[in-house]
This record gives structure tokens, sequence and C-alpha cells, in this order.
């Protein structure tokens, strides 16, 4: 019984565990991953910039529950963007491993500016929400037009 139970760790922690030496296993789970936190925040910065942009019904709920899951998930993409990442299926230019500082300077400004959207949307004030997303959308484009490939 114990030897089951042991083996079956063993099978388990091949499946789940990562390397200590390396937040990812392999280079495309670090890809997949950060473009899938990307694609997640998309998803609910879209749903509110739409509603700023007159594109969907304002709901001020659903505005405020997407713009704080926005937030959180600005949080994740950065990680998968580590040393030895920067091989693959991928629009990430080489710039962001050459010029660091400068990408998560970027990633931080975004990170800043979502936070006030975040604040904005459970305020319920759509004028508030506008300026936001303006300025949060502004932080997304600086950062695609320097580091990410057509
Ligand atoms: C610090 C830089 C940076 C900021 C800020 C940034 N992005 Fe990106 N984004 C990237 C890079 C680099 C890629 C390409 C990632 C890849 O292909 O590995 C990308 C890819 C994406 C993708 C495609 C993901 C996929 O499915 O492959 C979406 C969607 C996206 N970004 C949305 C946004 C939005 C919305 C914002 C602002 C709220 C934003 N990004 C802010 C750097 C940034």
């Amino acid at each position: 019984m114990k030897k089951t139970s042991a083996a079956i760790f063993a099978a388990l922690a091949v499946t789940f565990v990562v390397p200590a030496s390396a937040q990812f296993a392999k280079p495309e789970d670090a890809i997949k991953y950060r473009q899938s936190a990307l694609f997640v925040m998309q998803q609910n910065f879209g749903r509110v910039a739409g509603m700023a942009a007159g594109k969907i019904p304002f709901d001020a709920k659903v505005a405020a529950d997407s713009a704080a899951v926005a937030e959180y998930v600005s949080k994740l993409p950065w990680a998968g963007f580590g040393a030895g990442y920067d091989k693959g299926e991928s629009k990430a230019k080489p710039a962001i491993w050459t010029d660091k500082a400068k990408f998560d300077d970027n990633a931080g400004k975004m990170q800043t500016e979502m936070t006030k959207l975040a604040a904005a949307a459970k305020t319920g004030s759509l004028d508030s929400i506008k300026v936001a997303v303006n300025a949060t959308g502004g932080t997304c484009k600086s950062c695609h037009d320097d580091f990410r490939a057509k």
C-alpha cells in the first residue's frame, strides 16, 4: 500500500512539479503561460473598453468585475518573459531580453493604470472608466509598439 502511494506521488510529481531551477518546466510552457494570461487580460479589459466606447451596453457590475479580473491577471504574464524564454512560437521581440529594464518599466506602468481602472470601475462612473481605459490602452500600445512583433 505504502509503495503504491509513493509510486502515485512520483507519477504526480513528474506531471505537476516544475523544477526548482526554473519557473517553468520548458520554454513552451512559459510562452503559453504569458500568452494565455495576456489573452485572459484582454478579454476582460476589452469588455470594459467596449463599454467605454459605447460598443457594449454599460453594466456597472460587469465592468467592475471585469476590471478587477483584468487588474489581477495583469500581474501574471511577466513571469513568462524570464531568461531563457526568448525562443519559440511567439511575437515577443528579442529586445525584451536585451532591454529588460525598459520592458519591465512598461509592464509596471500598465499595471498601475489597470489598478486605477479597477478603482474607477468600482465607483460605477462611466466617465471615470473612459479616462482610465484610455490611459491603460495607451500603455498596452507603447509596449506593443516596441516589444511585440507585428
Ligand atoms: C510590457 C509590455 C506589454 C504590455 C504593457 C502589454 N503587452 Fe500585450 N503583449 C506583449 C508581448 C511581448 C506580446 C507577445 C507575447 C508572445 O507572443 O509571446 C503581447 C501579446 C498580447 C496579446 C496576444 C496574446 C496571445 O493570445 O498570444 C494580447 C491579447 C495582448 N498582448 C493584450 C494586451 C493588452 C490588452 C494590454 C494592455 C492592457 C497589453 N497587452 C499590454 C507585451 C505587452
